[in-house]
């Protein structure tokens, strides 16, 4: 792509464990974008409940104490030499805590409090300013970027997911059962889907991908016709955004 190729603002939403990250990581990595992982972003707000005592419970959450904490919650990302970048939790690398099942189990009810998605969202928002962005998430499409030239809206059966996410759980050295982690992709579709705030729905002019029987290789392939369809109609339209 030369320096006249406008750069977009990529959104990929779909359900939990869809392969959506690893897609938009790639394909960001593709374009020379910056890649934001929106979902690591209630994962960090999570931890950090957890790490403060707000969660007495799974699914009990002390609502004010963590409204009234927000301003103290920084979340930023930083590239790795391995290529995968980390989350930061007011500067503390938490990539790997973010993954566990204390904040998986908990993830879904913070991410349904109304005041944490509206200061997410503008943290989203302020990424995309330089565009050039790919980012990940249930609402990136309908909430944090509507005008986002390219949506893309993934899915696959709960599943062909719990499979998917029990092989990354397991050789990353977690022990969980199928059972497990099939409840609690079933659990948080149900919770994504209900909320009354920013409910997981598909854009009206996103386009599906169900990568159910596609290998890593065909769907990197896909993306591409698609940002390049995308870039030939923002070319031939002639507003495009640099
Ligand atoms: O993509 P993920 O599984 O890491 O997301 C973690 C949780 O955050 C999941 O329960 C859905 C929620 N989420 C959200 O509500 N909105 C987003 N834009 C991204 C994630």
């Amino acid at each position: 792509m030369d320096n006249t190729t406008p750069r977009i603002i990529i959104a990929v939403d779909g359900y939990s464990s869809s392969g959506k990250s690893t897609m938009a990581r790639a394909l960001a990595a593709r374009l020379g974008y910056r890649y934001i992982d929106s979902g690591a972003m209630y994962r960090a707000v999570t931890l950090y409940a957890l790490e403060h005592g707000f969660i007495a419970a799974v699914g009990t959450v002390d609502t004010a104490a963590l409204i009234a904490a927000l301003p103290e919650i920084k979340i930023d990302f930083i590239p790795t030499s391995s290529g995968v970048q980390h989350t930061l939790l007011n500067g503390r690398d938490v990539e790997e805590e973010i993954r566990d099942l204390p904040v998986s189990e908990n993830v879904s009810t913070i991410a349904a409090i109304p005041e944490i998605r509206h200061a997410l969202v503008k943290m989203q928002q302020a990424f995309g300013k330089s565009r050039g962005i790919v980012m990940d998430g249930r609402d990136i499409g309908t909430t944090v970027f509507p005008e986002a030239e390219l949506k893309i809206f993934v899915n696959a059966p709960a599943e062909t997911r719990a499979r998917r996410r029990l092989a990354e759980m397991t050789a990353a050295g977690l022990k969980v059962t199928y059972e497990e982690i099939l409840d609690n992709i079933r659990h948080r579709d149900h919770i994504d889907e209900t909320r009354s705030e920013s409910p997981l729905r598909r854009a009206s002019d996103a386009i599906d991908l169900d990568n159910s029987n596609m290998t890593h290789q065909q769907q990197d392939l896909w993306l591409m016709e698609q940002v390049n369809q995308t870039l030939e109609k923002i070319k031939e339209g002639g507003h495009a955004q640099g």
